[in-house]
């Protein structure tokens, strides 16, 4: 093409552009920006992931990927010839924005190091290759940092989690004693869907309250995962699996409330909270079968705005009466509204008058231009992924919560609705009518998502609600009756002990 006048040639590559819809200089790999947690040695993680931001040859960041198929990849190999290691290494997740997602799971640690080539085509982008200096650990590895502060200062852990803060100013101190007395009698009944866990020495030890207490291998596995990362400190807690938050007492009352650690909370209850453990399991078996994760769904949210379907869309099961009046609005209002029960449960009646829609898998949802988020039985925990999608979100008003609500407003993040979904019609033509506004919440929301849905901002979490519950010494206390449980009750590296108290659990390990 030398040949040709250089005018002519500006005017090829500018059509060739516009053809390819990509109306932005050409792409520069060395000038792309690549950064994030997969980078660095010490941030280990179930899946371990970086960024990257595809920028012209101008220097301008890219808001569109590359048409085609990417030509971005990533190569990861152990540093050392003589250590051969599995690691599973997906395509890249074009985010659809000029920005991707790189994510690997190690199989095995690595003492010497990794090299990671991020290429675009065969050229090396931003510093690529990146070395990162060993031991390098994969996910099974039991390989507790002994510093704490050090772990979470690699993992860039801020400095304040508001949700945390509010949740323990109930609690100045925490009576165990008093627990050990009450927990029991008012939540360990039959029903009761509670855990008592004990750490000593980055040990797990935990006996069951109840009957329902199958979703401890939730708790468990997360708190495992933590143990092989970072030293946690001794403590006490006791966690309940059941769907609602329990403790009702008001601050100010006689006896007070107990600190019970829960999924979701609620504005009437004092239970202090944690990521759920759908957002925590999925980011924990992410790349190994789950397929909906925090990362994950950043690379699968459909078409772009222009071309998303302008309605509403709602599927899901009959856990809540506004479900199915979402579904009679949709009836009634096909225009605006495409909402549907996929499962009856709750009201079996209601089947014959509504229908029951198609399942439908979660990405295709993204088709649509905005999300209608219900609550189920509590908050719906569908909300994270939604909101990390580029839909807009209309967020039913709710008096329940996940651990990361409080950082997200309305109308800069989500669209409110009201409870009783009074005023859902009205806000769908709204924002059909205010394309750029609704458009620019939806993008709002989905950065700041990203953002506070990290999956080491998830570890942070975990450990940051721990480290609060043990600064209060009263959480060492005595107990009257050990007693050894079956180890084949235990998940694997866990022990039980029928008393589960600190102090007990010293003597007997020391007597031992
Ligand atoms: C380009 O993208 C990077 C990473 O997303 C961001 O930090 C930077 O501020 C962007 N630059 C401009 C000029 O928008
Ligand atoms: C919208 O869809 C059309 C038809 O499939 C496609 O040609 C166009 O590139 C899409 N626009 C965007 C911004 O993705
Ligand atoms: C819906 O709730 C609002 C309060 O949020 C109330 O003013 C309104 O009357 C309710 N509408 C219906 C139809 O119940």
């Amino acid at each position: 093409m030398r040949h040709l006048p250089r005018a002519r040639l500006l005017a090829l590559q500018l059509a060739l552009l516009v053809a390819s819809g990509a109306l932005e200089a050409p792409l520069s790999a060395p000038r792309s920006l690549v950064w994030g947690p997969g980078l660095q040695a010490g941030v280990v993680l179930p899946v371990r992931y970086f960024y990257l931001q595809a920028v012209s040859s101008e220097g301008q960041n890219l808001t569109r990927s590359p048409p085609g198929q990417t030509l971005f990849r990533v190569v990861i190999k152990s540093l050392s010839p003589k250590e051969l290691v599995r690691i599973h290494v997906p395509k890249p997740l074009d985010r659809n924005d000029g920005t991707f997602l790189m994510r690997y799971r190690m199989y095995e640690t690595v003492s010497k190091g990794l090299k990671i080539e991020v290429l675009y085509g065969d050229e090396h982008v931003a510093q690529s290759p990146y070395i990162l200096k060993g031991p390098v650990y994969h996910e099974y590895c039991e390989c507790p940092e002994e510093d704490p502060q050090a772990w979470q200062k690699t993992l860039s852990c801020p400095d304040k989690e508001p949700q945390i803060e509010k949740d323990f100013a109930s609690f100045p101190s925490i009576n165990l004693q008093q627990m050990l007395i009450e927990v029991p009698k008012r939540f360990g009944d039959e029903r009761g869907a509670i855990v008592h866990y004990t750490i000593l020495n980055n040990h797990i030890y935990r006996r069951s309250l109840g009957k329902y207490t199958d979703f401890k291998m939730f708790s468990d596995e997360i708190l495992l995962s933590l143990t092989r990362k970072v030293l946690l400190p001794d403590l006490e807690f006791y966690v309940n699996l059941g769907d609602w938050p329990l403790e009702h007492r008001k601050v100010n009352e006689t006896p007070g409330p107990l600190p019970i650690i829960s999924w979701c909370g609620s504005l009437d209850s004092q239970d202090v909270i944690l990521p759920t453990y759908d957002i925590t399991h999925s980011t924990l078996e992410a790349l190994r079968g789950v397929t909906n994760d925090l990362l994950s769904i950043q690379g699968n949210t459909g078409p772009s705005w222009i071309n998303k379907t302008e309605k509403a869309f709602f599927r899901g099961r009959d856990s809540r009466e506004e479900r199915l009046q979402l579904v009679q609005l949709s009836k009634e209002n096909p225009q605006l509204l495409d909402a549907g029960i996929t499962g009856y449960f709750f009201f079996q009646e209601k089947e014959k008058e509504l229908g029951k829609a198609k399942l439908i898998g979660f990405f295709d949802f993204f088709k649509y231009k905005y999300q209608v988020n219900v609550d189920g039985t509590v908050a719906a925990y569908r909300y994270p992924y939604l909101m990390l999608g580029d839909s807009l979100v209309l967020k039913q008003d709710s008096p329940y919560y996940e651990h990361f609500y409080m950082a997200l407003k309305p109308w800069k993040h989500y669209i409110p609705i009201k409870r009783n979904l009074s005023d859902l019609l009205e806000k769908v033509k709204w924002a059909k009518e205010n394309d750029e506004e609704a458009e620019k919440i939806a993008k709002e929301g989905q950065l700041t998502a990203r953002d506070l849905l990290q999956p080491h901002r998830l570890y942070c979490y975990y450990y940051r609600v721990l480290q609060v519950s043990s600064e209060d010494p009263s959480c060492l206390v005595e107990c009257p009756q050990a007693k050894k449980w079956p180890e084949s009750l235990l998940p694997e590296g866990a022990q039980e002990s029928a008393c589960g108290t600190l102090a007990t659990l010293r003597n007997t390990l020391n007597a031992s």
